[in-house]
């Protein structure tokens, strides 16, 4: 064993005894001041991706149950959204945001120079767009770091297969892996999905989620590039939404929540889907053609080997219902899975296919200190860390990737399509995206009129565009 490797090892034993004490006094309301502040009992988070949501995560791995955790690198390719993350978390929680300007780090090899101001044993985070996560999830396995990833995990058979080597190699390593499908860390969708396990509304027939919303939300609807200081690939990765290289489109990025969280009340991955989808407005009200690769509708009925149904319906449009809750249907009754919401409570289970009040069986309730998934998330993440217990969600959340892209590839190309075709394709949206510099060309070009490729169901049958 040479030095390094001793001091790694002697380091995890540290963070698992300190942890174990940290997270027992915790648990009992103790407050335990000297291991709290012990420098090297601090778990060290790098955030690589410094938007909206890389801000809130860093804010909850720096407000996690077991502590200390703090912030000593950050990496983005746009400056302005570094300086935002920082100057936000450094007001929010001065003391844990140490992160001096040669901890900053811009470019598309941030991803490293940030992961190299950690240990073996700390945290990156990763919450750029999905393009990136196995090209930064490869490095931090290289280097023994622990990961939490936003979801989602991939948009093509390539990367998904690639995702999951990466998952099994981290496994090997003992790494510890977070994805962000907080679902699963919400308390009332555990119990729901314990209750329906154990048989409460009877065998699962039919599941159905709504996210079905206003119109240009997020960066889901763009006009032509605009041309200037940013250029097109830049310009592609600030409006993410658009592309299906950058984000598997709005329909990966907005609807994989209840896709997910549906399947794991059926305890299964769908093995086939066949969609709906269409773009009604290609214009924006000026009349100005959009030439993002989204529609803004989708209805997708996704098939179990069992033969149960769960039907997916998205939309982006204006003044059309509003409806974004996720529902279960079983033989002896209903459940209302998230309320509203990607999976907000209460859940609640009935006798009979209504919501009828008379007829309730259940209605979820949680303590107020587990009332936010994402905290959840992160305490149980950095518990399983201090305490050496497997965990590591890249594997669960690569399928569920691979099954909302699934529903995503059946409407675009209006064709049947099953888990293994997706898994096995070959159309790799963004190949050589770890090597991309400022000045590379986007991975999705315009043709001369700055109009992108888009899905043309029926007659591009294999291939989204
Ligand atoms: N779990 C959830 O509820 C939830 C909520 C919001 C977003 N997300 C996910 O988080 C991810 C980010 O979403 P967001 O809304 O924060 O987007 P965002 O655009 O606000 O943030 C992404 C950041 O990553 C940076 N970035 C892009 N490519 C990079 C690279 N190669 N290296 C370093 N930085 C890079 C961007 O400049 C930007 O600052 C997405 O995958 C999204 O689906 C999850």
């Amino acid at each position: 064993m040479n030095s390094n490797e001793t001091s790694n090892t002697s380091r995890r034993e540290f963070l698992k005894t300190t942890g174990r004490v940290a997270a027992v006094s915790a648990l009992a309301g103790i407050a335990l001041p000297h291991v709290h502040a012990a420098e090297n009992n601090t778990i060290q988070i790098a955030l690589i991706g410094c938007g909206g949501r890389g801000g809130g995560a860093a804010n909850n791995a720096l407000n996690v149950k077991f502590g200390p955790v703090k912030l000593v690198a950050m990496a983005d390719v746009f400056r302005d959204r570094l300086d935002g993350a920082y100057g936000a978390l450094k007001r929010a929680m001065p003391d844990s945001v140490d992160v001096p300007e040669e901890r900053k780090f811009i470019g598309f090899d941030a991803y490293q120079k940030a992961m190299d101001c950690l240990r073996p044993g700390d945290v990156a985070i990763f919450t750029t767009p999905l393009a990136f996560r196995w090209v930064h999830f490869t490095y931090a396995i290289k280097k023994g770091i622990n990961v939490f990833m936003e979801k989602p995990l991939t948009a093509d058979g390539p990367s998904s297969r690639r995702m999951l080597k990466l998952a099994e190699e981290a496994t090997a390593k003992n790494l510890k892996v977070g994805v962000g499908l907080m679902s699963r860390h919400s308390r009332h969708l555990q119990e729901l999905q314990k209750r329906i396990t154990d048989g409460e509304i009877g065998d699962v027939v039919l599941m159905r989620g709504y996210r079905m919303a206003g119109g240009d939300l997020g960066s889901a609807f763009s006009l032509k590039y605009p041309g200037g200081k940013t250029n097109e690939l830049l310009w592609q990765i600030r409006r993410f939404h658009s592309f299906i290289w950058a984000s598997g489109g709005c329909f990966s990025d907005f609807y994989i929540h209840h896709i997910d969280h549906l399947c794991w009340m059926k305890n299964a991955w769908p093995v086939k889907a066949q969609a709906l989808g269409g773009r009604h407005y290609r214009h924006n009200q000026e009349g100005t053609l959009y030439v993002d690769q989204n529609f803004d509708a989708y209805s997708v009925e996704y098939t179990f080997a069992d033969g149960a149904k769960m039907l997916m319906d998205g939309r982006c449009m204006n003044g059309a219902l509003p409806l974004y809750r996720s529902f279960v249907h079983g033989s002896k009754g209903f459940a209302i899975a998230s309320n509203s919401n990607d999976c907000d409570g209460p859940s609640s289970t009935y006798t009979g296919q209504n919501p009828d009040r008379a007829k309730r069986l259940w209605l979820s309730n949680e303590a107020d200190d587990e009332r936010d998934p994402y905290q959840n998330e992160w305490n149980e993440l950095i518990y399983a860390i201090r305490n050496d217990k497997p965990y590591n969600e890249a594997k669960r959340g690569v399928e569920a990737s691979l099954v909302t892209s699934m529903g995503r590839i059946a409407a675009h190309t209006g064709q049947e399509v099953t888990f293994e075709q997706c898994l096995n394709a070959e159309h790799e949206y963004a190949p050589g995206v770890d090597k991309l510099t400022m000045d590379s060309p986007a991975p999705l070009l315009a043709n001369a009129e700055g109009v992108y490729p888009i899905p043309r169901p029926g007659l591009s049958k294999v291939r989204e565009y």
